[in-house]
């Protein structure tokens, strides 16, 4: 599919579903990071997954951060208060760009971070003078994952960042799908539907394997075992009754979460 399709499609769910992702993951549209301090509270648990993300990468107030698919602007607003930093957020999403931009105001950072609603994989989109970037729950939603990669170490390394640059947190399956045509792998996005509502899209998916070579080079960190627990907070939403969401459980349980930062070795490993 053309990276313009699936952008569009993207950008269709995430506008219908504003609200409802709001209803469901309050305003951090990620996974989050359960740990003793978060409980079983998700705004503790996508604000811990912020901060994570936020001191991985050394985020200082000399920085500009870009946001890629930064949802509701909460993630990058957190980051730019705690941090002093600049930012730049981009979505696909206009009433995601407009929320991110109103609560930027109402949070005196209107002249520091700037939303905007558009293609991060678009050439007219390069914003100037980024030193770090951050793509949490994103990068499984790009078609073309290759130009991505580049166009995010290019735009980092225009300017003069110091230590990692570039934080992507996602979920990646498992050896358990070997394939995202997997009628297992379908199986349990019609199940993720069912469990979350019809809003719900899981676009695509991808093997782990695909990234091995390249997590090895970036220093991927790999964070499953700290993430058992959110694995089971998400588990535990699926309310197996009848064995329906078996499907979906096993999804879950082949996830790895995996906290990748300093993708700037990249150009080596695809020359
Ligand atoms: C699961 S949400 C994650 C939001 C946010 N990073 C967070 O953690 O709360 C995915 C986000 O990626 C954005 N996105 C997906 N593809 C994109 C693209 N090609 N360009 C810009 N944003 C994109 C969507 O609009 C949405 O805001």
């Amino acid at each position: 599919m053309e990276n313009s399709s699936v952008a569009l499609r993207t950008k269709s769910t995430y506008e219908e579903s504003h609200d409802f992702f709001r209803q469901v993951f309050t305003d951090d549209f990620h996974f989050g990071l359960f740990d003793s301090e978060s409980g079983s509270d998700l705004a503790k648990a996508t604000t811990s997954l912020t901060k994570h993300v936020c001191l991985g990468l050394q985020v200082e107030d000399k920085d500009k951060v870009l946001d890629l698919g930064c949802g509701t602007g909460k993630p990058l607003l957190d980051i730019c208060e705690l941090t002093g930093a600049r930012g730049v957020g981009v979505t696909l999403s206009s009433p995601g760009a407009q929320q991110g931009q109103d609560s930027a105001v109402l949070r005196n950072l209107g002249s520091s971070v700037q939303f905007v609603c558009a293609d991060f994989m678009s050439e007219m989109f390069k914003p100037p003078g980024i030193t770090k970037l951050i793509a949490i729950e994103s990068f499984h939603l790009l078609s073309h994952k290759k130009e991505a990669l580049r166009k995010m170490v290019d735009l980092v390394a225009q300017s003069e960042g110091s230590g990692p640059q570039i934080a992507v947190v996602d979920f990646f399956l498992g050896k358990a799908f070997a394939s995202a045509r997997d009628p297992h792998v379908l199986r349990a996005f019609r199940d993720v539907r069912a469990i979350f509502g019809p809003a719900t899209l899981m676009p695509s998916a991808h093997v782990v394997d695909e990234f091995s070579r390249l997590s090895r080079m970036a220093r991927t960190q790999d964070l499953t075992r700290v993430c058992e627990p959110t694995l089971q907070h998400w588990i535990s939403r699926a309310d197996v009754k009848d064995g329906s969401n078996e499907s979906f459980l096993r999804g879950c349980r082949s996830l790895k979460f995996l906290l990748a930062s300093d993708f700037v070795s990249y150009e080596v490993i695809y020359a």
